[in-house]
């Protein structure tokens, strides 16, 4: 159900429209929907329980970068989430929204030692390991701490996720993981340091999948290996298959989660009884877009019309730096006039104020537009204000939470002053 909808003619988040946070909080403006986050979540969630798995069968670990406010980890972390991080500053994140780290999972193929002594410090689940080397540097930095760092490879199975190549991360020529055929060899040397504990498997093959067949393609593969392994008296406790599932932008018809999930499970369930007398594998999962996408919106003011001989520009006030998808990959965001019925439609080009022709939200639209009028790019929860930037000396927006009628500011809109703060005059 889309908690986004018109109400006597006015575009609402929930039960606030969104006229009136835009005149509240100002433009640009992320507004996102507490009960979508929830419901995306529970999707997960009730899946996982329906499989009969509880949470030491199976743990949900939002991927921190598709949406990292506080506001959000913390709903979050009270359903149950745990977390997939890239750095230390999202772990720093997560526990300041009150996230327990030892729900945590570290992704990512630069860690740097700092990054791995915090999250030992804070007993983090485990890391995902992406190569060799950062498996013998993960072994000193444990070692200096006294500590054993718990871990799981990253595979990268060879698996066409059939998405943007941007965001596919489980071909051979991609800097992810470690190669199928290499695993093996990585497992052994991981299991004889002596400050490494081998405790998993994971793979992450793109973003934005609207099938589940190569997922579960993934998963067969680490399945193998997880045999593999068990032949050699390496055993893991837990396989990871990564986040992924896509969402509707437009038109796109992506798989229900609970039906994923559930062929998932099954596989799982069927090879554990084969193979293991029934005996039980965690699993877990990374999603980021699939919880928060279709939870968020972007408000933006239209500032001018501009018309020339080939075009019409409609110039809005949020710009690529709020929202870098299309201009990054060219991606399709909808847009809906906030308020509805209007008459005189032409087709725009939605496009900012930042000095690059590469600076579009949207494409040849149709729009019954007047400058002043507010629009909502929609499916912008995911990867929106964390790809953010300020070029152009732009403040990044405000991020505003809806629950029911009642709206909470999660994130103050930044000040010019805020961006050249730590920047000094050499005199
Ligand atoms: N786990 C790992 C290791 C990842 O690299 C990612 C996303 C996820 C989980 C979450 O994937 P999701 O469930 O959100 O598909 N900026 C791009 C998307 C980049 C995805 C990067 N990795 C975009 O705006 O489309």
């Amino acid at each position: 159900m889309s908690h986004f909808s018109y109400r006597n003619g006015v575009l609402h988040a929930e039960q606030v429209s969104l006229d009136a946070l835009a005149r509240q909080y100002g433009s640009p403006l992320y507004v996102y929907s507490k009960a979508a986050l929830v419901e995306n979540f529970s999707a997960y969630a009730d899946a996982c329980r329906k499989a009969g798995r509880d949470s030491e069968g199976a743990l949900i670990c939002y991927s921190v970068k598709s949406n990292s406010n506080l506001a959000v980890l913390n709903l979050l972390g009270q359903q149950g989430s745990g977390f997939d991080i890239v750095s230390g500053g999202e772990l720093l994140r997560v526990i300041a929204a009150g996230g327990d780290p030892r729900k945590v999972i570290f992704s990512g193929v630069g860690k740097g030692r700092d990054e791995m002594k915090l999250a030992l410090q804070h007993d983090i689940l485990c890391f995902n390991v992406e190569s060799i080397p950062e498996l013998h540097r993960l072994n000193e930095v444990a070692g200096e701490a006294g500590k054993r760092a718990r871990i799981s490879l990253r595979v990268n199975p060879n698996v066409d996720a059939k998405t943007h190549p941007y965001i596919s991360t489980g071909l051979k020529e991609n800097k992810f993981g470690v190669a199928y055929e290499d695993a093996l060899d990585c497992y052994r040397t991981a299991a004889s340091l002596p400050n490494i504990e081998v405790v998993g498997i994971d793979c992450h093959i793109g973003s934005q999948l609207l099938d589940d067949a190569p997922l579960l393609e993934a998963l067969d593969k680490v399945i193998e290996l997880i045999d593999q392994l068990a032949a050699e008296n390496i055993h893991v406790h837990h396989l990871d298959i990564g986040g992924g599932i896509g969402i509707t932008y437009d038109d796109e018809k992506p798989v229900a989660i609970g039906d994923y999930l559930a062929r998932l499970f099954a596989r799982v369930d069927a090879w554990r009884k084969e193979k293991y007398a029934g005996a039980a594998i965690k699993v877990m999962f990374e999603p980021g877009r699939s919880i928060v996408g279709n939870a968020g919106v972007l408000v933006t003011e239209v500032q001018y019309l501009k018309h020339s001989e080939a075009k019409n520009f409609a110039v809005v006030d949020a710009a690529m730096n709020d929202l870098m998808r299309p201009a990054m990959y060219q991606a399709w965001h909808g847009v809906q006039t906030v308020r509805q019925e209007q008459n005189g439609a032409q087709v725009y080009d939605v496009v900012g104020p930042v000095c690059e022709s590469g600076d579009w939200l949207a494409r040849e639209r149709e729009l019954a537009i007047q400058p002043g009028d507010l629009l909502a790019l929609t499916s912008a929860g995911a990867y929106g204000m964390t790809m953010a930037s300020n070029y152009n000396t732009r403040g990044r927006a405000a991020e505003v939470l809806v629950d029911g009628e009642r709206a909470h500011l999660i994130r103050k809109r930044e000040n010019p002053a805020d961006l050249f703060a730590l920047e000094s005059i050499v005199s």
